[in-house]
């Protein structure tokens, strides 16, 4: 085992509200998906568990969507709009906000909007979600009718001499096979990771909503995990325990099922990160782009229960840098992004000693993982992965 230097004793540690994956300290994140056209391939997937009608009052044209999606979309149209919730919903007299009433204007436009979305993406874009409220909102509830006057003048490019340079050929990408097998060698090497049984990973958390904390995240191969927050506003603790998985906050003890379970094991999978390629059922190198500066190759994963994620790696150090996980809801794709840095070395492997959240989400945009202390094959108590009570 070996101790992280911690870099800021001070900092002020947080309690992540961010509903996303919880993930082991190094291993598993989110954020958020700048080119949606990479995501297009994304198929909803069969809504399992509850549906947004079955638990809600009023509604009218999302139908179908499941349950856990529908607060995600909600603070999704905030941020297409720039707006808060009380843009749509009206507060009642308690104090409470009102999200079943129809008094307002807006809120009835939004449902028409929404109508156009989900038309729009089953005709059109042949049932791939293309279009969302933010293709066109763009972060403001007005959309611009036209560009200002005067427009920009182009002129056009004088007939060329002779023959139309040819494209200079764009390098060749490395194949998913030779960057997933760069990226095993440089966190290790397979049998320095198969040696990994069992990590219990401790660090602290801070929130963009204010709030720091501590966290613990435990893990037992193959399927086994706990990660614990504790902020300023209390515990929130989440298991997995094949083939369930519930999560315990001040509100009390839920069960997971479904896609939110699916995406909990994913980012409590201890070796989530370790062992990428076991994650996924196909790969697909799509671009090089840059990450603060450094070059980085994307590949395009689908993971078994076909959702799509992008996963960045250094070109040069092999190191994986960035997650983006895209959530397909009826109007449109919801990303969710971690990135991965401070790699250091842990006994015979490379983990990431911070770990950065960010999540479509006005209340806690971000939230930042500290790493202060990994143990691997430690034991771990079983009754940690019991139903929380
Ligand atoms: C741009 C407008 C808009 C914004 C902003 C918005 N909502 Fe909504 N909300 C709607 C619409 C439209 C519906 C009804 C959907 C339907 O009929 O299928 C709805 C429905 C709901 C419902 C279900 C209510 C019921 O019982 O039927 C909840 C809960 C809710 N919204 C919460 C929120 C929260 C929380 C926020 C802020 C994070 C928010 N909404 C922001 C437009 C909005
Ligand atoms: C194809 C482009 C487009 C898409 C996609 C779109 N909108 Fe709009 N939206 C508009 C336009 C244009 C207006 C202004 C209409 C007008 O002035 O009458 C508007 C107006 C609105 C308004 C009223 C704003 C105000 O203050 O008057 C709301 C609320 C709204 N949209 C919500 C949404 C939501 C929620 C989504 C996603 C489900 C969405 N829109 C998707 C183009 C779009």
């Amino acid at each position: 085992m070996r101790c992280f230097p911690t870099k800021n004793r001070s900092l002020r540690i947080l309690e992540s509200t961010v509903t996303i994956l919880a993930v082991v300290a190094a291993l598993a994140l989110i954020l958020k998906r700048s080119d949606a056209r990479a995501s297009t391939n994304e198929k909803a997937v069969a809504p399992s568990g509850p549906t947004v009608e079955q638990g809600n009052k009023n509604i009218k044209v999302l139908t179908g969507m499941p349950e856990y999606q529908l607060i995600p979309t909600m603070k999704f149209f905030t941020v297409s709009l720039g707006v808060s919730c009380t843009y749509c919903h009206v507060m009642s007299k308690d104090g409470k906000m009102d999200t079943a009433a129809d008094d307002k204007e807006t809120k009835r436009i939004a449902r028409g909007m929404i109508k156009m979305v989900l038309e729009a993406n089953a005709t059109t874009f042949h049932n791939e979600p293309q279009i969302s409220c933010y293709t066109c909102h763009r972060g403001q509830a007005v959309v611009p009718k036209f560009s200002n006057f005067p427009v920009a003048l182009k002129t056009m490019s004088p007939p060329a001499a002779g023959p139309q340079p040819t494209a200079t050929a764009t390098p060749a990408l490395p194949t998913a096979d030779e960057i997933l097998s760069k990226y095993a060698a440089a966190i290790g090497g397979q049998a320095a990771i198969a040696r990994i049984k069992s990590a219990v990973i401790t660090g602290t958390v801070e929130n963009a909503s204010g709030s720091t904390g501590t966290f613990e995240a435990d893990q037992v191969a193959p399927d086994k995990g706990y990660d614990s927050v504790t902020t300023q506003r209390g515990t929130r603790v989440r298991i997995v325990n094949e083939p369930r998985g519930w999560e315990k906050n001040a509100y009390g003890v839920n069960e997971l099922s479904g896609q939110q379970l699916e995406d909990l094991k994913l980012s409590l999978a201890l070796f989530g990160n370790l062992n990428l390629r076991e994650q996924f059922s196909k790969f697909e190198v799509a671009a090089k782009e840059k990450i603060n500066n450094r070059d980085v190759y994307v590949l395009n994963a689908t993971r078994a229960d076909q959702k799509r994620e992008h996963l960045y790696f250094d070109s040069e150090s092999g190191l994986l840098l960035r997650r983006v996980a895209d959530t397909s809801t009826m109007i449109g794709i919801i990303p969710e992004q971690i990135d991965f840095e401070d790699y250091r070395a842990v006994d015979d492997v490379k983990l990431p000693g911070t770990v950065r959240f960010a999540a479509v989400d006005t209340q806690n945009p971000t939230s930042t993982r500290k790493i202060d202390k990994v143990e691997f094959n430690v034991p771990v108590d079983d009754s940690l992965f019991t139903k929380p009570n």
